[in-house]
């Protein structure tokens, strides 16, 4: 079978820039920045990113280009009978767990939208926005239903295959996405109290360096906001053809998905802090922030619906090549075909979002990893630790099982300063790092 391409070099740079911006850089962002104590996580974020997020997104598109196929049978093809393809089966897993609960967060976007349509959320509810969304996710059915036709619309994208649409949606959403975003922060910035939010973004209060847990979350933000890791990003290198150059993208990439990030944080730290809100109000963080915003400025209601559009259509582009990593590879293994498999696999993952969505309400009391409840779980679980590992053995791959001179030609780089920087960032820096905020997070090493 001749495998898919991309139709153009656009198409592919815009499939992966909308597979990176989507929920992680405004909702999942702001709650992590907030719950780790804003600047100071920041920094280590940001510098994450540059050291070892960017490094390994070129060494990620490099084994997917070099070895076409999905994120097991890359590696398979690329290193026959070595067991480097059980990193697949990590991406694999990482893939069902992060869509399960990106799927319930994109559906709370897309009920948001509705309410905006239809009028609800144009003036503040009695109760407020907080509670009201605290009821909207401890419901047993809404939920379910907003997650439901958020996976639908999930599965007819990768479905009908991941091109068509998508080169289009991102040449048109993202850019307005992001003028909405710089206009909310501008808006933002002008409240009452708005300097104590940016103080809290830009003013690091070191002291909380010295907790290990704030930097295996920076770490897993990096990993999760690039979408590295997971393989998502190996597969749509698969589709690529051998003519266009990697590393000017994947330099576009991660800068342009820090700045959304860093724009959203202003849009919304400045509000948390004019509302009375806690930073560390968790999940919940942006869906009782934004409807303040949006209830204070002018067209605010129109705004809304905007905001909330654009949101889901970020996520859905992002959906899709988490749901892209096990439908390419269970099409190959099993031999099923496109639409099938992406039915089957999406519907699973619905199963896997019900749980998520039932542990915001009845089953809240359902905690599978210390206090955190099912999202917060799956959330880690894969995040924290998943996409760091799938990070690692990238990482190591292209560092340590290829020659110098075969991870120069798979990632179009060469053999100069820069090419060595990078080389280095992926053989040492990476792992290294990487392997001791495990240990450290895991008590296995205290300084
Ligand atoms: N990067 C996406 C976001 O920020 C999420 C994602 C993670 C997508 C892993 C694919 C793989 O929303
Ligand atoms: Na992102």
């Amino acid at each position: 079978m001749v495998r898919e391409r991309w139709a153009s070099k656009l198409g592919f740079m815009l499939a992966a820039m909308g597979s990176a911006v989507g929920l992680g850089n405004i909702w999942r962002f702001s709650y992590v920045a907030g719950e780790n104590g804003g600047g100071a996580f920041l920094l280590l974020y940001l510098g994450f990113v540059f050291i070892i997020g960017i490094p390994v997104l070129l060494a990620e598109f490099s084994i997917g280009r070099q070895g076409q196929g999905d994120v097991v049978g890359s590696y398979q093809n690329l290193a026959p009978n070595k067991p480097w393809f059980l990193a697949g089966f990590v991406g694999v897993g990482s893939a069902f767990l992060i869509l399960g609960f990106y799927s319930v967060v994109a559906g709370w976007s897309l009920f948001y939208f509705w309410n905006y349509i239809n009028g609800t959320f144009w003036s503040i509810p009695e109760s407020g926005y907080e509670a009201t969304f605290g009821a909207l996710i401890a419901n047993n059915y809404t939920p379910l239903l907003w997650h439901g036709l958020f996976m639908v619309l999930t599965i007819i994208v990768v479905l009908t295959g991941v091109k068509k649409g998508i080169e289009l949606a991102n040449k048109i959403f993202m850019p307005m996405l992001a003028i909405l975003l710089i206009i909310l922060a501008v808006y933002s910035v002008t409240l009452d109290g708005a300097m104590e939010g940016l103080a809290f973004l830009f003013k690091p209060d070191w002291s909380i360096l010295t907790d290990p847990s704030v930097y295996l979350a920076a770490l897993g933000q990096a990993f999760f906001s690039l979408s590295i890791g997971m393989g998502a990003m190996m597969t749509y290198g698969s589709y690529l053809s051998k003519e266009e150059s990697l590393p000017s993208a994947t330099i576009g990439i991660g800068i342009m998905d820090s700045v959304f990030a860093i724009v959203a944080g202003i849009a919304i730290f400045p509000a948390v802090f004019a509302f009375g809100i806690s930073p560390s109000s968790g999940p919940s963080l942006v869906f009782i922030t934004l409807p303040g915003i949006f209830a204070e400025m002018p067209f605010g209601n129109i705004v809304g619906i905007i905001f909330f559009l654009l949101l889901v259509i970020a996520s859905l582009s992002s959906s899709i090549s988490m749901l892209e990593v096990p439908v390419a590879y269970f099409m190959r293994k099993f031999n099923w075909s496109r639409k099938f498999t992406s039915v089957f696999v999406g519907s699973i993952m619905f199963v896997l979002g019900v749980c998520v969505s039932l542990g915001m309400g009845v089953w809240s009391g359902v905690t599978p990893i210390g206090d955190k409840n099912i999202l917060d779980s799956m959330d880690f679980v894969a995040s924290n630790i998943f996409l760091p590992l799938g990070g690692l053995a990238i990482a190591l791959f292209v560092g340590w099982h290829w020659k110098k001179e075969e991870a120069f030609a798979a990632s179009d780089m060469k053999d100069n300063l820069l090419g060595n920087v990078w080389l280095g960032l992926v053989k040492y820096v990476a792992p290294i790092f990487i392997i001791v905020i495990f240990l450290q997070s895991s008590g296995l090493l205290e300084w």
